[in-house]
């Protein structure tokens, strides 16, 4: 196509000025509207234009510039080197023409490569003096970041004293939160009223740029490190090598990092990564391939952006267009009332999506979805789907606005929101939809584990009147349970069965079971060893309460308030009658007593939580990190940097087999 010299100067101006909105809104306000993908085809089309019409070109454009302006809170760090970013890569062909091109500009054929993930998290600087952390930085605009040293100290795996003590050392790495920890913590705001966040990048950005440190430490940060930048003593000749010693330092570097020694070793380990990219336990928007040998990386050197020696080839989107059929608000166990969109169905990344949360009324407003909406939907690395955009240059000409209820949609009542919450609630406690919800985290795997008793029959439970408070589940008999629809009498009598076995759940499920706002199952744990006996934890005040690690005072409040209620202390002691443990199993009697044990990668004959259970049972403690008062690593089939640590850390390695004798010999 030939494009017109006063139209390119046009759409230069305005891609410039749009891509600068847009770089605004994700590294200062962490709230991007568009999506990475969309943000890269912006950035392309504008690196093209200007490759064509050179005279356009200016220093001022942001295609020469990386990243975002410093934030006015934070002290500013030059950086000795500068941070680049990389150069992007979206198919085979990209990269077969980033090799040819490398190998002119170094004068080699068959090169070796390094394989790494793509990180979606927030690049930092981190410098070490003498084996110290001395301080972290952000990338800001690649040349000036932000000195973000106090919050990086408080991050768990960043190690605060490495081996390396002879002189200095700089490294850059990627601080991001983890999928598992994203999905929970999100959960927690949620249940707070809090906004959520809307992907894990946004989430560690928010939450490593905070003002307050001792914010950034109750966040699940973490961090990989991924290159050198200088060091003062003589480093190896390789980028993998390099790596190698990072991690014999003590930094953590991502075990999936490969050596790839063809394009065709290059390809293969992209596409496995696209494959494994939902299984990943972090976000991840594709490989980093960089050239291994150091000497060849400065032969190639870097334009004023990025380097020539590596590049970005991006996972495909996994996005997709779609339409709104109808936009619907329930109400969950504490009576919170989301908003969420029901989808024409569309397949995204291998599965199937439906249905999109749109979190709550603002987030609802502040996007303006309505009915009969086009929409953009990302299901990224696992992460529950998220609506990215509505295009609204598509909307039906008659679309309404969304009035968000008044009332509670399933019982009427009244609704409120509480002081500095997003949140709003329904006030009836017995309203039905909260009864519904409560019984199904009641019954859930994690709490009582009531098998087969689904979605579908706790409706007809609760609309049919048999179940108005969670003791009546206790009270059900066969021959009225086999009068429902599709019930039948074998499964009528499976569920007796399943609802007797569950009163012997440990007293810890049972706390996480009644479904307490803000007590998850970890906390549960911490409330059962803390308080032995439910009426313990019913008259602990909140100063006892506040002395438990994890507990905060928003949790103590909630447990306060919780047995404040005459209605669950009611529920408590009806349960009590019934049979079910209301103290806890002291479970640190046992033959482990006084061993700390530490799991890694995955185990073939039984889930890490059943190991866990099995060693708990044995009076083991089970943590989640290697520190140096773990007594025993338990390793599983691709384990992760926990196995570097032990090793480093002399800490005994128990394979499966072991490990399996080892418990074997107490059963
Ligand atoms: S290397 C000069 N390696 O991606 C070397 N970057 O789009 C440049 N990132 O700003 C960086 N994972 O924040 C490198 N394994 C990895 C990475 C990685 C994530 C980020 C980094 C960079 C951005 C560029």
């Amino acid at each position: 196509m030939v494009i017109d010299k006063e139209f390119a100067k046009k759409r230069i101006e305005e891609l410039r000025s749009q891509i600068e909105r847009h770089r605004k809104l994700y590294y200062e306000e962490n709230a991007p509207v568009i999506s990475d993908y969309e943000y890269d085809l912006l950035e392309k089309e504008l690196i093209d234009l200007e490759e064509k019409f050179p005279e356009y070109k200016t220093k001022e454009s942001p295609s020469e510039k990386v990243g975002g302006a410093v934030s006015k809170g934070f002290a500013s760090v030059v950086h000795p080197f500068p941070l680049l970013s990389l150069e992007n890569a979206y198919n085979e062909g990209e990269i077969k023409d980033w090799i040819s091109r490398l190998e002119r500009t170094v004068e080699k054929t068959d090169l070796e490569f390094v394989g790494e993930l793509k990180f979606d998290g927030l690049s930092v600087a981190l410098f070490y003096e003498f084996g110290k952390l001395s301080k972290a930085a952000t990338r800001g605009d690649g040349t000036i970041g932000e000195d973000v040293t106090q919050n990086v100290l408080r991050i768990n795996n960043v190690p605060k004293q490495i081996g390396f003590k002879e002189g200095a050392l700089i490294v850059r790495g990627e601080i991001y939160m983890p999928l598992k920890e994203f999905k929970e913590f999100n959960e927690k705001r949620e249940e707070e009223g809090l906004e959520v966040f809307s992907n894990p990048r946004n989430a560690a950005a928010g939450s490593l740029r905070q003002l307050d440190p001792s914010i950034t430490a109750q966040r699940p940060l973490s961090l990989y490190v991924y290159q050198i930048m200088n060091c003062t003593s003589r480093i190896p000749q390789t980028h993998y090598e390099c790596l190698q010693l990072l991690s014999e330092w003590g930094l953590p570097v991502d075990s999936r990092t490969r050596l790839l020694f063809s394009e065709k070793e290059i390809v293969d380990f992209w596409r496995e990564m696209v494959e494994k990219r939902d299984s990943l336990p972090y976000d991840a928007d594709g490989v980093v391939i960089k050239l291994n040998s150091l000497e060849l990386q400065k032969r190639a050197g870097s334009t004023a952006k990025a380097p020539r020696w590596a590049v970005a080839f991006k996972f495909p989107p996994e996005q997709a267009k779609t339409k709104i059929k109808e936009i619907v608000v329930q109400v969950g166990r504490t009576g919170a009332l989301t908003p969420v969109a029901n989808l024409e169905p569309v397949k995204i990344g291998g599965v199937v999506v439906s249905r999109v949360s749109l979190h709550n009324e603002e987030e609802l407003k502040k996007k303006d979805v309505r009915v009969g909406d086009t929409v953009l939907i990302e299901r990224a690395g696992g992460v529950i789907p998220y609506l990215v955009r509505v295009f609204e240059e598509e909307r039906p000409p008659n679309s309404k606005e969304f009035v968000f209820p008044e009332v509670c949609p399933v019982c009427g009542n009244r609704i409120h929101k509480s002081e500095g919450e997003v949140i709003k609630r329904c006030s009836n406690r017995n309203c039905k939809a909260q009864l519904k919800e409560a019984i199904r985290h009641f019954a859930s795997r994690e709490g009582m584990d009531i098998a087969g008793l689904g979605k579908i029959l706790i409706d007809k439970l609760v609309e049919s009147g048999k179940v108005k408070t969670l003791s009546d589940l206790y009270l059900l008999n066969e021959k009225e349970l086999a009068l429902f629809e599709r019930m039948g009498e074998k499964s009528a009598k499976n569920l007796i069965e399943e609802i007797e076995k569950s009163k012997n759940r440990s007293y810890d499920r049972l706390l996480y079971a009644l479904g307490i706002r803000m007590v998850g199952e970890e906390t549960a744990k911490v409330l059962a060893e803390k308080f032995y006996t439910i009426d313990l934890l019913k008259n602990a005040n909140e100063e006892d309460l506040m002395k438990i690690q994890g507990v905060g005072p928003k949790v103590s409040k909630e447990i306060i308030e919780f047995f404040k209620v005459e209605d669950n202390v009611k529920l408590i002691e009806n349960l009590k009658s019934l049979g079910l443990k209301m103290e806890g199993e002291k479970k640190e009697e046992g033959p482990l007593k006084g061993l700390t044990f530490v799991l890694t990668g995955t185990l073939s004959k039984m889930s890490r939580n059943e190991a866990k259970e099995i060693l708990e049972n044995l009076g083991g403690k089970v943590s989640n990190s290697v520190t140096k008062e773990t007594n025993f690593l338990i390793v599983g089939r691709e384990p992760g940097s926990k196995l570097e640590k032990a090793k480093k850390l002399n800490i005994k390695i128990l394979d499966e087999l072991e490990f399996e004798k080892l418990i074997s010999s107490y059963s």
